[in-house]
């Protein structure tokens, strides 16, 4: 698979939250150059009321919110959360810190450029509680990792990982603000260069060239 992006202009995002949006401050951060190569055209939701949202509304930037409680069922919060997004024709979709599966009608439309943080070193601690069940568990290292989103619940293929040490007295909370650094770092850093560069995949392994 290789990427489609239109040459003649920055790259169009839309970022999808559920929270507190620190990953989307920094993508609008570095949107504000125009050298980044890439700008934010929407912020969608699940839910309203979150700094997420705010801090697109302070950037300028139009959002749109759709609850699965507000939907009649699953499938059909999943078309609309795609014709949602694909009103503001991305040519990719950033979920940072979404926390949604993505569903068959939503990979249809953007599977292959449809990406996703994860405050883990995947396949390890995969799910909601990345720095809590690695913490759980003992590791020494954990990180960030950023993925090509599939069916499966943080299985797609990786486009980059970043280390962090796990201290001795971390607790969760420490552990998952040290990750959020070095991954808001990774996120920037890599779809700056994927909106810039295009990226390919083959067999899994996802290079940007
Ligand atoms: C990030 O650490 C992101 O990796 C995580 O939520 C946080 C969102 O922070 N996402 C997941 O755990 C998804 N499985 P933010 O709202 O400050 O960007």
């Amino acid at each position: 698979m290789t990427s489609d992006l239109d040459p003649r202009g920055p790259a169009r995002l839309v970022v999808l939250v559920s929270g507190a949006g620190t990953n989307l401050q920094a993508l609008l951060d570095a949107c504000q150059d125009p050298a980044y190569g890439a700008q934010v055209v929407a912020v969608g939701a699940d839910r309203p009321g979150i700094e997420g949202l705010a801090r697109a509304e302070r950037a300028g930037v139009p959002t749109f919110v759709r609850r699965v409680a507000d939907a009649e069922d699953r499938s059909t919060w999943d078309a609309e959360i795609t014709d949602l997004v694909d009103a503001h024709e991305p040519d990719l979709v950033v979920s940072a810190g979404f926390m949604k599966l993505a569903g068959p009608a939503f990979l249809a439309r953007f599977g292959g450029r449809y990406v996703n943080t994860h405050p883990a070193l995947l396949p390890s601690f995969p799910g909601m509680h990345g720095a809590a069940d690695a913490l759980a568990h003992g590791v020494k290292v954990t990180g960030a990792t950023l993925f090509l989103v599939d069916d499966g619940v943080d299985t797609g293929a990786i486009i980059a990982q970043r280390a962090v040490e796990v201290a001795d007295d971390d607790d969760v909370e420490s552990l998952h603000e040290r990750i959020k650094k070095v991954e808001r770092a990774m996120l920037v850093d890599v779809v700056g260069r994927m909106a810039r560069d295009g990226w390919t995949v083959r067999d899994r392994r996802v290079t940007i060239p």
